[in-house]
């Protein structure tokens, strides 16, 4: 599946890889946090060269909804029963700063953005409540968001948040001046070159999965879920997936405006600018845990099913999905890893908003390695968890126990298929005692060790991107076995050659 900004003629071309040098700054990952990071460096004179698994922008960065926004759903409110208004405080000036420079960089090197209220509204009178809050909450912090009672929009709603004089744009275009302008300050954007392990001690040294080494001075990991284990962020931050679709709609189908629900089923929905001067259609939501649920396509069609109830007519044109990873308390965890000697810098926990939070992490990174700190980042820095915080800590980790054991049972009780199974489906079994994942993708079938290879989390079938998932810490892999995305670095074991 493509997204609409990821489906673009031209790819991004690639540098040839610095081994050997020892190099200032290496960033893990070319997405807004990694690649604003580096150019953030650069542009401070350092030598800085970003290795990248896949292209520029494929996981989440590319597959976002691309709205530049400080009114973030109820985030706010959510964020404030875990602390103080201090600390809130922090990660709103934060993000501020963070929108304001993303903005200024885009207007600077000739990259489209709208400004669009930011609309949280109720999809359901029981929502309205969480407006309220979201309400007062974001008053307290100083934005000047304001209640309206009834928005002129297609589907239903019972009063909204808005916030005037947001943005919404297309994040590849984004990313590509990025590149750029990394460029043209010197550094340099290596893709397919996945990073699979840094020496513990002294100046980083980088592994790649090719066996090529990088060393530098400093080292970011822009990797959405860390990829070292060493701060155990994955047992700190739920991988959440979530759904996308572009449609063709005739212009003004809907008021001007970037629309999210306060509630579940969540639904997000704004209008996009064509290439062919048509008006696109943009309606995501619906998330759940990577890898929790019975069929990741239904929640696709249900997106469908409710845009062709209050857009009729639209016609799809994309579809996609992708994952985010939020903290216990929602907010990132951004800045040295522990045990990394003050050379290996983390940014993770961006809860689909990191087109603000993941520039306010470069902000904070690059301005760290250059000897400062934001004062904003000072309160996040030494935020303390509250016993509720504690609490969410806790069921995070017994979800994820739950999980495993779910599709370990199943994966424990059946046989693995002995004939291919149907296209498009993947099936989890036992071959002797080893699970076993089969599935059949454009006419082929592969057979992996249906184990993560983080730590041997039981996979499950994506029936939407055809991928096996692993509903511990959200890593996944392609059916041949091929990382995909999350903290895992090694590809599955294949199955299915002579003798497996
Ligand atoms: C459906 C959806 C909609 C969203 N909509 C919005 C929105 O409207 N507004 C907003 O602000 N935010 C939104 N977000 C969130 C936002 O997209 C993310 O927070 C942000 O893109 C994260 O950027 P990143 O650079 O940290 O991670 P990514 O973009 O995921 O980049 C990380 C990169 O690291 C690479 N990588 C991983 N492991 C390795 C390795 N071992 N070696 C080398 N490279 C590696 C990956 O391949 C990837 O390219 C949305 C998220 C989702 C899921
Ligand atoms: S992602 Fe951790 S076990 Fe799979």
């Amino acid at each position: 599946m493509t997204s609409l900004w990821l489906d673009r003629p031209e790819p991004i071309a690639d540098d040839v890889l610095p081994a050997g040098d020892v190099l200032d700054v290496v960033v893990v990952g070319a997405g807004i946090t990694g690649l604003t990071t580096a150019l953030l460096l650069a542009r401070a004179g350092r030598r800085v060269a970003v290795v990248e698994a896949r292209t520029v922008g494929a996981v989440t960065t590319g597959n976002t909804t691309g709205k530049v926004s400080l009114l973030q759903g109820t985030k706010l409110s959510r964020m404030r029963r875990f602390q103080s208004r201090r600390v809130l405080q922090s990660y709103v000036d934060g993000s501020h700063e963070g929108q304001q420079w993303l903005l200024r960089f885009c207007e600077d090197h000739d990259v489209p953005f709208q400004v669009r209220d930011a609309v949280t509204y109720a999809s359901s009178p029981e929502q309205r409540s969480a407006l309220q809050r979201e309400l007062g909450v974001a008053n307290e912090v100083g934005l000047d968001a304001r209640l309206v009672d009834e928005l002129d929009v297609p589907f239903p709603q019972f009063g909204a948040v808005v916030l005037s004089d947001q943005a919404q744009l297309d994040s590849m275009d984004v990313l590509s001046a990025l590149v750029e302008q990394i460029r043209a300050h010197g550094g340099s954007v290596h893709q397919g070159h996945r990073v699979v392990g840094a020496s513990r001690s002294g100046r980083p040294r980088l592994q790649l999965d090719d066996g090529a080494e990088l060393l530098a001075d400093h080292v970011v990991l822009a990797t959405g879920s860390p990829i070292l284990d060493r701060g155990l962020y994955f047992a700190k931050i739920e991988p959440l997936r979530s759904y996308a679709l572009a449609f063709d709609v005739p212009a003004g189908a809907l008021r001007a405006g970037m629309y999210l629900s306060a509630g579940e089923p969540s639904r997000s929905i704004r209008t996009a600018p064509g290439r062919y001067g048509q008006e696109h259609l943009v309606v995501g939501g619906n998330g759940h845990d990577v890898g929790r649920t019975r069929s990741e396509l239904s929640h696709l069609d249900e997106l469908r099913t409710w845009t062709a109830r209050h857009f009729p007519g639209a016609t799809e044109t994309h579809a996609w999905s992708a994952q985010d990873y939020r903290s216990h308390d929602s907010f990132p965890y951004v800045g040295p890893m522990p045990r990394g000697g003050g050379r290996i810098f983390v940014a993770t926990g961006l809860d689909k908003w990191g087109l603000t939070g993941g520039v306010a992490a470069a902000r904070s990174i690059s301005e760290e390695i250059l000897g400062g700190l934001p004062s904003w980042q000072r309160a996040q820095r030494h935020r303390m968890s509250r016993p509720i915080g504690l609490a969410r800590a806790a069921a995070i980790n017994a979800e994820v126990g739950i999980a495993a054991i779910g599709a370990g049972v199943a994966a424990a009780v059946h046989a693995a298929p002995t004939t291919p199974p149907a296209e498009g489906k993947g099936v989890v079994g036992r071959r002797g005692v080893v699970p076993t994942g089969v599935s059949t993708v454009d006419g082929t079938t592969c057979s992996v060790v249906a184990l993560c290879t983080h730590l041997g989390g039981p996979l499950t079938w994506n029936d939407a991107e055809r991928s096996w998932d692993c509903p511990l810490h959200g890593s996944r892999f392609d059916p041949d076995g091929t990382v995909l995305e999350g903290p895992a670095t090694k590809p599955l074991a294949r199955r299915d050659e002579p003798g497996a």
